[in-house]
């Protein structure tokens, strides 16, 4: 089989072109990615002379070279995004673009080439928020409620990818996952930037009141389950897919880092909320388990020590991405609020 596979550069992508090519290493993987800021061919270079694995540079919303790179594969796995909330609440436009235009740039080369399936990435935040202290969950009946430009633009990608599917027949599926953490995550999100922060002796921000809580999936588990949805999953069908917390809130988790690293809570440093802030995820996961077979293997406490333990020994990575523009993110987010 040949998959085409945006963003195959990001936190996500990475690890799953990496995670199939080790399980189906006959199959052969087109990543088509912009590297972007959030983009590294750092993260594959242990692919680097597979043949196994092309790597293509283009922007999803180039038709052209989309369609030229598409030929002649069976599936597409769709991961390229502008993921990052607070950047998109910064300027949404290039959200917009990508989540949006490049995902129809996309589906159009799909349905021209005529692909077996067209896999879309998708997220719990386009469900929007639930109330703190409730047991309420998001399932795929859960109805649309984004609240920031990056949930609302990622909404219009999932609304296009069942339009193509509707309207043109074209073989789809979509997962919507919760929160990933796991090695290659980009550190401005939660977990690598606290880890990070924390090797660095800085100090770690905490979005006021840190009650919110998220759901949080061990990023393999989240590549089994896309492979799953891919070899058996039925066409036309979402997926929610969540990992294996229980209500855990952002500060308990900042807390457990610390304490894995050996560090005293005094690092921690309360700062100005997000803007439309979403208080709580909570996913259930019963109907990919029930269909598919599917369900989370990892626990918060051990993934949270491989994931510390990764950042812990990949210094030098993580170290050339917390320069230059990440430099000039950080102080706009975190000072000049
Ligand atoms: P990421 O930001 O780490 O990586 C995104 C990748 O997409 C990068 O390699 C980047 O270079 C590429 N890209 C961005 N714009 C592009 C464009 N115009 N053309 C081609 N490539 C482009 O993102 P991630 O965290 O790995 O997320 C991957 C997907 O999973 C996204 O669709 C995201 O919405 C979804 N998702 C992420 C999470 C999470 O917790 N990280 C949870 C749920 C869903
Ligand atoms: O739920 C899935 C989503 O998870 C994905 O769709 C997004 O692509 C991904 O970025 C992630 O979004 P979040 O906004 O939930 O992740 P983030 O790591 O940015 O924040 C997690 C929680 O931690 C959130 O409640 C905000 C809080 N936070 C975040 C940062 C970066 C802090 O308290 N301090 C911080 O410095």
């Amino acid at each position: 089989m040949k998959l085409f596979v945006t963003g195959g550069a990001g936190f996500i992508g990475s690890n799953f072109v990496l995670y199939w090519l080790c399980h189906h290493p006959d199959d052969i993987i087109v990543n088509y990615d912009a590297l972007t800021y959030a983009g590294n061919l750092e993260n594959i270079k242990e692919l680097e002379g597979n043949s196994h694995h092309i790597f293509v540079r283009g922007d999803i919303c180039d038709a052209v070279l989309v369609e030229q790179s598409m030929k002649a594969c069976d599936m597409v796995v769709h991961f390229a995004a502008e993921s990052h909330v607070d950047r998109s609440i910064m300027d949404p436009s290039a959200f917009v673009k990508t989540n949006v235009l490049g995902t129809q740039v996309l589906l159009d080369a799909a349905k021209k080439i005529g692909v077996q399936r067209f896999h879309h990435v998708s997220t719990d935040e386009v469900f929007g928020s639930l109330d703190l202290g409730s047991s309420e969950k998001f399932n795929e009946s859960t109805s649309y409620s984004p609240h920031s430009p990056y949930s609302a633009s990622k909404a219009g990608s999932d609304h296009l990818v069942r339009a193509y599917a509707d309207t043109y027949g074209l073989p789809i599926t979509i997962t919507n996952c919760s929160n990933n953490y796991g090695p290659y995550q980009f550190p401005e999100k939660l977990f690598g930037l606290a880890i990070t922060n924390i090797l660095e002796e800085k100090k770690v921000p905490v979005y006021t009141p840190g009650n919110q809580v998220r759901d949080w999936l061990f990023v393999e588990d989240h590549c089994r389950a896309i492979e799953l949805v891919l070899l058996k999953g039925k066409v036309g069908e979402t997926y929610c897919v969540g990992g294996l917390t229980k209500d855990v809130t952002n500060m308990e988790i900042v807390k457990m880092i610390l304490s894995l690293m050996g560090k005293g809570e005094d690092v921690i440093e309360l700062v100005k909320d997000r803007p439309g802030h979403d208080v709580r995820y909570a996913i259930d996961w019963t109907k990919i388990q029930k269909e598919l077979g599917w369900e989370p293997t990892v626990i918060l406490e051990q993934g949270l020590q491989k994931t510390v333990e990764w950042y812990t020994t990949h210094q030098e990575w993580w170290k050339n991405i917390k320069s230059g523009s990440y430099t000039t993110y950080y102080e706009k987010q975190y000072t000049q609020r």
